[in-house]
């Protein structure tokens, strides 16, 4: 309906979207950004407070009637939300992401991982990976705000009793582990155990989107382009598919109420494009692109290159180790066996097993924060993805096919089952059967990767190749796998282009 041009436009929140509107700001640009989800801040925070992991309401999930989480399906509404974290369902995974003025950082975990310097040489071959550790990773750390635990922090607190147990349990296995920065405040996590502000991490919130302490982007890059006075964001903006005209492109927006039903269709003039609605919602946006606005001219290597970053998750039931003695640990409660009644929502441990060639894997140790003893341990295990999968473009039903098969991630298991297998016989427990069917999740996606590939779709700094002014700067970017967490890469990568972008192709216009 309406008609507006735009200079700079912007698709999605997360990572890619807050570089770029950050950058593009700085430099003194004018950007639009168009986000699916809610602006969670906007009327004093209205539709706030995010939900916890054990009572979640309808703002824990997007346009659903029951909450997705990958365990603990507990919550069904009468009304469905535009709420914040998405599931989509495809036939061998199941995709998550975060929904609204943020994206992913809304839900996840905060992992902050710089990958192995070998692995990405090998990911990005191109790229000059001394001036990523040099210039573009600190960058991100510092605009992300990242920090890390303090071994006193961590040693004495209950509340990281599960990484406690976690990392020596796999030491006793022989198993290399490792601490990670976050973004989470670990100063406010501190105050939070004193009782001096509200409880977040350490009040079981965290995929659903936590209140308070952690650095999520409305907090950094995106308040950073905000106080510039140049960005406006228009929230529950969802864009259809674009077309190239002569000025530039041609938007398409459905914008949504909360219930997700189309309120308006809106078309969007602008001149330059960027395109950052995730690895799945920046490919679906260009294979539709091409569909349904006879975009002919991507390369062909388009929808190529996805993969799941290796994601299987797994656990242990533990009841029969009760009886170890966690080494170091010397207090009566620590002791007491499980992984703990309390436990922090915010990992901040790893197992480090990426030199074994044989399985090569990185594990978080992640939290089970039930509010009970579960005897559980659970992992979110990260593997390379030696084949990768692809995306493909339905017409009849407007939406993305993931063609993701056994022989794409049939190794994640075997590397998961000799993970568990090794801890097992170091520390007794068995693998755990309660959590997912056979005790293996391969289908749970929290980390997809690739689609439009850097050096492939797009140049080497994410200018889409066969059109110009359309860019990409997000996760789909990054090919199949990283082999840690991987927001940390796709910031850097993301400052990186836009570092050349801004540089190149905006002098005309200064
Ligand atoms: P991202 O998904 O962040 O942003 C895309 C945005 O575009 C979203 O806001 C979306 O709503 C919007 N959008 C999509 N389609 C659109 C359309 N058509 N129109 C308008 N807007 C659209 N990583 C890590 O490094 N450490 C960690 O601890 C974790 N933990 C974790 C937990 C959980 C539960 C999840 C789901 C994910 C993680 N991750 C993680 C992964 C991490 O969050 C993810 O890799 C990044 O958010 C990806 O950044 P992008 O910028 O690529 O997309």
């Amino acid at each position: 309906k309406t008609n507006e041009y735009i200079e700079n436009l912007v698709i999605g929140s997360g990572y890619g979207g807050a570089v770029a509107a950050l950058r593009l700001t700085q430099a003194g640009k004018k950007v639009v950004m168009l986000e699916m989800g809610l602006d969670w801040e906007k009327e004093g925070g209205k539709y706030k407070p995010f939900s916890n992991l054990i009572t979640p309401k309808n703002n824990s999930t997007w346009l659903r009637k029951s909450t997705q989480a990958p365990m603990m399906n507990i919550s069904r509404f009468n009304k469905k939300f535009t709420g914040v974290l998405d599931r989509m369902d495809f036939e061998n995974v199941k995709v998550y992401a975060g929904r609204g003025v943020g994206g992913g950082s809304l839900v996840n975990g905060g992992m902050a991982v710089q990958p192995k310097k070998q692995y990405f040489k090998e990911i990005f071959p191109d790229l000059d990976v001394e001036e990523f550790w040099k210039t573009y990773f600190p960058l991100a750390q510092k605009e992300l705000d990242v920090n890390q635990i303090s071994d006193k922090y961590y040693n004495d607190t209950p509340y990281y009793k599960f990484a406690r147990v976690g990392e020596s349990e796999a030491r006793k296995a022989g198993f290399k582990t490792i601490r990670v920065p976050n973004v989470y405040s670990f100063d406010y996590m501190k105050k939070e155990e004193a009782g001096k502000v509200p409880k977040s991490a350490l009040a079981k919130e965290v995929i659903y989107g936590n209140n308070h302490g952690k650095q999520s982007l409305e907090k950094t890059y995106l308040k950073k382009a905000l106080t510039t006075g140049l960005l406006s964001i228009h929230d529950l903006h969802q864009v259809d598919y674009f077309q190239q005209t002569e000025k530039g492109y041609a938007v398409y927006v459905n914008v949504l109420n909360t219930e997700g039903e189309v309120v308006e269709k809106k078309t969007i003039n602008c001149k330059k494009l960027f395109l950052n609605a995730g690895s799945l919602g920046t490919t679906k946006l260009l294979l539709a692109s091409k569909f349904k606005g006879k975009m002919n001219n991507f390369d062909p290597s388009l929808g190529e290159y996805w993969g799941n970053n290796g994601n299987v998750m797994t656990g242990r039931n533990m009841v029969n180790t009760l009886f170890n003695r966690v080494e170091n640990e010397a207090t009566d409660s620590n002791f007491r066996p499980g992984t703990g009644v309390k436990q922090s929502t915010i990992p901040v441990s790893g197992i480090d097993n990426w030199e074994d060639e044989k399985h090569s894997f990185f594990a978080e140790i992640s939290p089970l924060p039930m509010g009970m003893e579960v005897y559980t341990a659970l992992y979110l295990i990260i593997n390379k993805v030696p084949t990768p999968g692809s995306i493909s473009y339905n017409p009849k039903i407007n939406d993305i096919i993931v063609n993701w098969e056994k022989k794409n991630y049939k190794h994640t298991v075997k590397n998961a089952k000799y993970f568990i297998k090794k801890m097992n016989k170091a520390n007794g427990g068995t693998p755990s059967g309660l959590l997912w069917k056979g005790g293996y999740g391969p289908d749970i996606c929290y980390h997809p990767l690739g689609g439009a590939v850097l050096g492939k779709t797009t140049d080497l700094y994410g200018r889409v190749k066969g059109y110009e002014n359309l860019y990409i700067t997000d996760g789909a970017l990054v090919p199949a796998s990283i082999g840690v967490n991987p927001f940390l890469t796709i910031t850097a990568v993301a400052e990186y282009c836009m570092d050349e972008i801004i540089k190149s192709d905006y002098q005309q216009c200064n």
